[in-house]
């Protein structure tokens, strides 16, 4: 748990309400420490002894949460049309540090995302140096040769404007139009990309799987979400 802090900047932090809008939560008696109510927002209170509303303060100790992200909304917080943030409660949103994305998926590209206010993890789970296995499913309009999975493994694949091959995926084709791309890196719309570069463009594509978390372990519904562990993601 986050040391003790000020009232009024746990309030804010967390997203519940401004620092200036404390003064009129603690006077409607909404905040508690230790069972008393907290009356002035400069007193300091350990996160883990204060309920707001009746309830512990929510993820205190950073925000961890897989979304089963619908086709159609946006990887960003800036942009017109439907975002991914849209679909989150309001208040995770004034929280300080704010919840990000880790990584991004496509408007097309529905499945397994993961967002976070702790960007130490986001780094861990995004930087290229990390190698984090990503799986995901894809349906082409054309088939795919079956040379494509020997092609990506020798590592060789350079995307347009790129300076680096490609890290080598491991690639299962269950289907002439159908497969389940193992990508170890996380370049800009990757997977659409190699398709396209061996001649069968995806039409389909959803994220099924970063490391151990698999999106079918979650029953989550498409816009829906859960609350994760962080630590299944140390090493
Ligand atoms: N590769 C893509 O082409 N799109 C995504 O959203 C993710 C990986």
């Amino acid at each position: 748990m986050p040391p003790e802090m000020r009232t009024d900047a746990l309030l804010s932090r967390y997203g519940y309400c401004s620092r200036r809008e404390t003064a009129a939560w603690l006077a409607a008696g909404r905040v508690t420490c230790k069972g008393i109510a907290v009356r002035n927002g400069k007193e300091k209170v350990e996160p883990a002894d204060v309920l707001v509303d009746g309830a512990p303060v929510e993820f205190a100790d950073g925000l961890y949460v897989a979304l089963n992200k619908p086709l159609g909304c946006t990887c960003s917080h800036r942009e017109d049309g439907e975002l991914v943030y849209d679909l989150l409660p309001e208040r995770w949103l004034r929280r300080n540090p704010g919840v990000n994305t880790v990584g991004r998926l496509d408007k097309e590209t529905s499945g397994l995302l993961l967002l976070t206010d702790d960007g130490t993890f986001e780094h861990r789970l995004t930087s290229p140096k990390k190698h984090v296995p990503k799986v995901y499913r894809f349906v082409t309009s054309a088939p795919v040769p079956e040379s494509a999975p020997a092609l990506f493994a020798e590592g060789t694949l350079m995307l347009e404007s790129e300076k680096t091959p490609c890290l080598p995926p491991e690639l299962a084709l269950p289907a002439p139009c159908a497969g389940e791309p193992t990508l170890h890196e996380g370049r800009y719309h990757q997977v659409r990309r190699m398709l396209a570069a061996v001649g069968a463009p995806v039409i389909e594509l959803e994220r099924l799987a970063i490391g151990p978390l698999r999106l079918a372990d979650l029953n989550l519904a498409p816009g829906e979400w859960c609350a994760i562990d962080p630590h299944l993601f140390d090493n």
